[in-house]
């Protein structure tokens, strides 16, 4: 047998747009720096050969950033801090039992016409 397969991807946004463009980004908020907080936390946790966390492009949420979404089961994470990134691991990745209070409203996700937007288009 070789190594387990990956139990959960952790996409952080790092996109960033010209300060010209309708929409926010998710790099000026720090999500850098939250990517690092995720790498150290999941150390921590011991979760490092079963949680991979990699940098995405834009999500498409980018009025709750910084943005994280959790796959398999596609949560969506909005506003994500450095200091959330223990909080997720442990309780989420580790327990299997989603930050509540950091997840994005349902009606928010894949909804163009989510009342965050403006009517603004992705760009
Ligand atoms: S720029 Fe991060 S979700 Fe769009």
């Amino acid at each position: 047998m070789g190594m387990p397969l990956y139990e959960h991807h952790l996409f952080i946004c790092t996109n960033e747009r010209d300060e010209s463009a309708s929409r926010p980004s998710c790099l000026p908020l720090g999500s850098k720096k939250l990517k690092s907080a995720f790498k150290d936390a999941l150390k921590d946790a011991g979760l490092k050969g079963r949680v991979r966390a990699n940098e995405a492009g834009c999500l498409d949420q980018c009025e709750h950033g910084p943005m994280v979404v959790v796959y398999p089961e596609a949560v969506w994470y909005g506003h994500v801090q450095p200091s959330d990134a223990e909080e997720i691991v442990r309780e989420h990745l580790g327990k299997g039992r989603p930050v509540e209070r950091l997840r994005l409203a349902e009606s928010c996700v894949n909804n163009d016409h989510c009342s965050h937007r403006n009517g603004a288009k992705a760009k």
